[in-house]
């Protein structure tokens, strides 16, 4: 089971996203965990909690982890961390101990072990809320279409096409058992995507993860996006 929420602009589905963590956070008993994702529509997001949230957020409850990441220099142009860093982490009063990048300077797969060591000692065994967005080929993190399962939670991804970078990734257990995950997706270029997803069966990384969620899951999306989903879920 899936929720969908069309909201009118990118802006809107940002100050949605940015709301719906705030009221988790407030609402948590203990510290809790949040995975970031990477990409271009997050950043609207991440802008918002700190304009909007900046002074008003428990940051020191969050623990903060990423769905995936590009196996480059935390400092390069195409490091997710990198971009987390220049548009939420450096602006808000974040616990740097509780900021988990990936170990991008160490071998591959014992970065990935690593990252399971630390998901498995996150405060509530796993991830409370995990941001995902929605590639136009369907992929989500770093788990792309024609692939095979991933073992364990996290795993080592050979990105298709020339020039792309290895990467490091949650696999669909780890996103299955999350406690709950947003899908951000906006603009007109996720639509028919968007549809595919939401209105066929198939064997997309998407489609393969809302099979393996049976709630708590959430797309938030733009009217563009949403655009030529049927009426009824509009
Ligand atoms: C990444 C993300 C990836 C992203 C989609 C959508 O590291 O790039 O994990 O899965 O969410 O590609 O990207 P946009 O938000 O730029 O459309």
């Amino acid at each position: 089971m899936k929720d969908i929420k069309i909201l009118n602009d990118p802006d809107a589905v940002a100050s949605e996203a940015a709301r719906w963590l705030f009221q988790r956070v407030e609402a948590s008993p203990r510290r809790f965990s949040l995975a970031l994702s990477g990409g271009s529509t997050p950043k609207l997001f991440h802008r918002c909690l700190a304009e909007n949230y900046r002074g008003t957020m428990q940051w020191a409850k969050l623990e903060i982890f990423f769905s995936d990441e590009r196996i480059v220099p935390l400092d390069h142009e195409d490091s997710n961390y990198r971009m987390a860093q220049e548009t939420l982490l450096n602006h808000v009063e974040l616990w740097p101990q509780r900021v988990h990048p990936f170990e991008v300077d160490k071998a591959p797969d014992l970065a990935a072990r690593n990252y399971e060591e630390k998901l498995r000692s996150s405060p509530g065994g796993l991830i409370d809320l995990c941001i995902l967005g929605m590639g136009n080929d369907g992929h989500t993190a770093s788990l792309f279409p024609g692939h095979s399962e991933p073992p364990g939670w996290v795993s080592v991804i050979a990105e298709p096409g020339p020039g792309k970078h290895k990467r490091l990734s949650f696999t669909y257990n780890t996103l299955q058992q999350a406690s709950e995950v947003l899908i951000l997706a906006t603009g007109e270029k996720k639509a028919e995507m968007l549809k595919r997803v939401l209105e066929t069966s198939g064997d997309l990384p998407m489609q393969k993860l809302l099979l393996r969620r049976a709630e708590n899951t959430t797309f938030l999306i733009d009217k563009a996006a949403a655009k030529l989903l049927e009426q009824s879920r509009r």
